[in-house]
């Protein structure tokens, strides 16, 4: 089978084409030809971080493909089935824990760049019908991470006003996910011109943070001087600060992201005095990817693509997302 391998090197130089075996398989096993699969911020990071690896790796956690053999005890798929995999691949419920932490495709162990992946039947995740292949490719880990921050972290009601940040692939599934459930969103954006784009999304405020560094100022006053209710954090503690000081009192502050810096000091007191609530994420399990297709399916969402590579142009696909050109998803297919 062809796949793209991750060879240790720094920036993006370390991604090649090969051809290996195809993956064998055991009775529990389930084979999968993946027709697409999807670029994250955490794609970007174990690629510029490969020059550490001991051995090459099959990048990307997120691809979506069709069943093409099943294991002699596997019962609930069969071939034919539309399946994406968890990003966590044995984590099925419950909390995390160390062992679910271990263990990520495409970071810790061989991931969706290649022609077929075989894994446990339990690792896999039918798709909503409705879907292309490329969309399907969207939801293992930016879908499955805004369900967990939104509905099992902040527990979203109708009504309630969302804030999150930049306009890539987590905070398009925030906006799509917060207004399917009656939230009203505000997103903030580097650029004009997403900001734009944004409100043709749903959007109810969008904010250029390159002309409003107060961004949380806006918030409060569009929201008559309360806060927003949520804050899905992408930014980090280059944003926590203003996140906060955007929340109301007693208000739900999510913290997933890194996009403006991993470390800086940040301010305790406002949450302290308004005694926010402070949740982290990292993806999710099993069963809440499952609860993200049943929103999806219900409300018909289709996952924002902003652009598809070919398999072959996977390097071109990594420095179109390391840009920051692109709003919601990148995606590459493999035909
Ligand atoms: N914890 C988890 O489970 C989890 C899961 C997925 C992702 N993440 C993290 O969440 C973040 C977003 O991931 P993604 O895959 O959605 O990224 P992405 O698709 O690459 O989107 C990044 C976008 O964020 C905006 N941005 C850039 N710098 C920013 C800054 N300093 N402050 C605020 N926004 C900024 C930009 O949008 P504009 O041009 O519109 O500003 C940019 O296009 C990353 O830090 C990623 O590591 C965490």
């Amino acid at each position: 089978v062809r796949a793209v391998e991750l060879h240790p090197s720094s920036g993006f130089d370390g991604l090649r084409l090969v051809t290996r075996a195809a993956p064998a398989m055991a009775r529990r096993d389930v084979r999968v030809r993946i027709r697409a699969a999807s670029l994250n911020n955490l794609d970007l990071f174990v690629a510029r971080q490969a020059k550490d690896r001991a051995t090459p790796l099959i990048p990307i956690s997120d691809g979506a493909g069709e069943v093409i053999e099943v294991g002699a005890e596997v019962k609930t798929v069969a071939p034919g089935d539309r399946v994406a995999a968890s990003f966590f691949p044995t984590w099925i419920a419950g909390p995390i824990s160390a062992d679910y932490h271990a263990n990520v495709l495409g970071v810790t162990r061989d991931g969706m760049l290649t022609e077929e992946v075989v894994l446990p039947e339990r690792s896999w995740v039918r798709v909503p019908a409705h879907l292309s292949f490329e969309q399907a490719s969207t939801l293992p880990c930016a879908g499955v991470t805004a369900y967990n921050a939104l509905i099992e972290c902040a527990r979203l009601r109708p009504g309630d006003i969302v804030l999150t940040h930049g306009t890539g692939g987590v905070a398009m599934f925030v906006l799509q996910l917060a207004k399917a459930a009656g939230a009203r969103v505000i997103v903030t954006s580097g650029s004009g011109e997403k900001c734009t784009r944004a409100l043709r999304l749903g959007a109810d405020l969008a904010i250029d943070r390159s002309e409003n560094p107060h961004w949380s100022d806006l918030v409060r006053a569009w929201t008559d001087g309360r806060g927003a209710d949520i804050a899905i954090d992408l930014g980090g503690p280059g944003t926590f600060d203003q996140s906060a000081a955007s929340l109301r009192f007693a208000g739900t502050l999510v913290m997933l992201g890194v996009l403006a810096g991993h470390t800086g000091s940040i301010d305790w007191v406002p949450v302290l005095e308004k005694m926010l609530r402070l949740r982290g994420v990292y993806v999710g399990s099993i069963e809440m990817f499952e609860g993200l297709n049943r929103v999806v399916d219900a409300h018909r969402l289709e996952p924002v693509i902003d652009r598809v590579f070919a398999f072959e142009e996977a390097r071109a696909a990594y420095e179109y997302l390391a840009s920051g050109k692109h709003l919601g998803k990148v995606v590459l297919q493999l035909r």
